[in-house]
């Protein structure tokens, strides 16, 4: 993953919008950033060095450029370690163009071996290098495009890329399975990896779908099919419109933190977002559905298993919940026309979702996606997509975006169920109403919340190896918690289901053993739960409760709501415990090392 961002206007443009872009971008990748101009004379100048933007701004002296033309890049280090000579932009053997990449490049061992036979000299260790070269011999070329669309057709791989050439005031696009906007400004034309980048520079977005190449000048743009060489009229247009100050950190020392203050607002942007008529069509998909799978990857998978607690429930309906990166290899064979899937992603570009809808729908599936980004590669390969509409999120470890998806999955449930005969219209009116009754509790009581845990985290030492367990609708928020303190507090954790506990793992638990246990909601699995909290104790275990009704020196108090809001209600404390815990050990909150938001490669 890396982030592309970019202008070319009418007018002269300071640097800052390259590092406001970039940073906007972060969640795509933070080990290293650069960018490359055309001056007055047209002449190439690139800076770039390792790190986050936020410590080597200053150094590449990003906010000083005045210029109409630039592109600029935030590297994710896939290929090649975290080095000035790897930060894009990379560079042909004459620096007489600049090309940064979001992606990678299949076989480029192959390509480059071939390019340096041919006298080409490599800089970079990176795999992205070869487009650079390969791009080579077109620099004084009238018309590039046709040599970037060749391109598209022979390189192999996942990538978009830009590339501005010394002496030509234009910018060339290509995709090839990542994504790229072209934003539409006053004066000019921006491009980047995300449409909510864009906020306050372009009022518009234009999508470039998958294959695509573009050249994008001060008073126009021209997007090409890659395969066909031929023009594309019809192109996906978003306004793009986000609320003013999203990017700040509003007086929040992390976003992480920032985002789960954000998490009340965040459901009731979901419910106002989640428009009838989508929800009536998804909803009809599943219904008549054969068999219906849920794939997601980390934090959506988590969503997606709650789900199965709703369909279930509500609609009567058995989902399958399978990890995105294990469905290409899990009875392929059941998949085909009838049956319908519910992918899942915050980024709606994580590559495990797109290649299994891709495979499912080669065998005639029906795709119903939900997803925080509208314009992502998954709106453009659903039959029918649900936006969570819970704002960007910048954090690398997802909080409001999970318990927005988990609202969205209810609803959706809840239409279906509709659908099915099981429930009624009031009955869908009263879970609209309980979440805004949650939001409204949730404000009121977050700070309360986060006193309580921190308050606890200064209590106790030895947070290390923990297990957080449950069982019920709150046992995929066991391990959503466990992801949480691995993320943000960088230290070892396990969800165990309640009852499993006691098939193995409870052999680890010995004086002074950290032991989160949510509260069960279900009736039938407080037995079971009182029993497990006595062993812990008698093993003289750390133990820590999160539920909706106990208070005290070993527990954090939730605040109340319905069984299906359970989820939400007991993963904000958790939350806000990996985010204490990480503070406490000074970790890296919101870049941990070595992640992206997304996997997209
Ligand atoms: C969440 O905290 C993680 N960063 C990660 O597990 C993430 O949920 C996963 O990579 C899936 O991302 P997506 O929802 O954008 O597809």
């Amino acid at each position: 993953m890396g982030g592309i961002f970019g202008f070319v206007s009418r007018e002269k443009i300071s640097g800052k919008i390259l590092y406001e872009g970039l940073r906007r971008l972060i969640y795509r990748g933070y080990d290293g950033a650069g960018y490359a101009f055309l001056d007055d004379k047209g002449k190439l100048i690139v800076r770039k060095k390792a790190g986050h933007i936020e410590k080597i701004w200053k150094d590449i002296g990003i906010t000083e450029i005045m210029s109409d033309i630039a592109i600029a890049h935030t590297r994710y280090a896939n290929r090649g370690w975290p080095k000035d000579e790897n930060t894009h932009p990379l560079q042909d053997c004459h620096r007489r163009l600049a090309v940064v990449v979001d992606g990678i490049i299949k076989d480029y061992e192959n390509i480059r071996n071939d390019l340096t036979r041919e006298g080409h000299k490599f800089i970079s260790t990176t795999d992205a290098e070869v487009l650079a070269h390969l791009l080579e011999d077109v620099t004084d070329k009238e018309n590039k495009i046709d040599d970037v669309i060749g391109i598209g057709r022979i390189v192999d791989g996942v990538y978009a890329f830009a590339a501005l050439f010394q002496g030509d005031r234009r910018i060339y696009v290509l995709t090839h399975g990542q994504p790229l906007v072209i934003g539409i400004g006053e004066n000019g034309f921006y491009i980047s990896s995300d449409i909510p980048s864009l906020h306050g520079f372009a009022s518009e977005a234009v999508v470039l779908g998958d294959n695509m190449a573009g050249v994008i000048g001060r008073d126009g743009f021209t997007v090409y099919d890659i395969m066909t060489g031929g023009e594309v009229k019809q192109l996906i247009r978003k306004r793009v419109k986000y609320p003013a100050g999203l990017w700040d950190k509003a007086g929040y020392p992390h976003y992480m933190l920032k985002e789960i203050y954000e998490i009340p607002h965040a459901l009731r942007q979901t419910i106002n977002g989640l428009m009838d008529k989508y929800l009536r069509l998804a909803a009809m998909i599943i219904q008549g559905a054969r068999n219906a799978y849920v794939i997601a990857n980390g934090t959506s998978l988590h969503a997606g298993l709650v789900s199965l607690y709703y369909f279930a429930d509500l609609a009567k309906i058995d989902l399958e919940v399978v990890s995105a990166a294990e469905f290409p290899y899990y009875g392929l064979e059941h998949v085909g026309t009838g049956t319908v899937i519910i992918a899942i992603s915050q980024s709606g570009e994580t590559s495990d979702v797109i290649r299994s809808i891709k495979l499912a729908k080669q065998r005639g599936a029906v795709i119903v996606g939900v997803t925080n980004m509208v314009g992502s590669r998954l709106t453009l390969e659903s039959n029918v997509y649900l936006p969570i509409s819970a704002g960007p999120e910048i954090a690398v470890p997802a909080t409001k975006t999970f318990t927005s998806t988990i609202a969205t999955l209810l609803v959706l449930a809840a239409y279906t169920g509709m659908h099915t005969g099981q429930i009624g219209q009031g009955d869908v009116r009263m879970i609209y109403s309980e979440i805004e009754e949650l939001s409204k509790r949730l404000q009121h009581e977050l700070p309360r919340i986060d006193r309580d845990v921190t308050k606890i985290v200064e209590s106790r030492e030895g947070w290390d190896n923990v297990y957080v367990s449950s069982s019920g609708i709150n046992y995929p928020v066991a391990l959503e918690a466990a992801l949480k303190l691995k993320e943000a507090a960088i230290l070892h954790s396990e969800g165990v289901q309640l009852g499993e506990l006691r098939h193995g793992p409870m052999v680890l638990v010995r004086p002074g053993f950290p032991v989160i246990l949510i509260k069960p909601y279900e009736e039938q699995a407080l037995e079971l739960y009182d029993k497990v909290v006595r062993e812990i104790k008698s093993k003289k275990g750390s133990l820590l409760v999160v539920s909706m009704d106990e208070e005290g020196e070993n527990a954090i108090r939730t605040v109340h709501t319905i069984k299906y809001l359970a989820p939400i209600a007991n993963i904000i404390p958790l939350q806000l415990l990996a985010y204490r815990i990480g503070v406490k050990l000074g970790r890296p909150i919101d870049t941990p090392p070595g992640l992206a938001k997304a996997v997209t490669t």
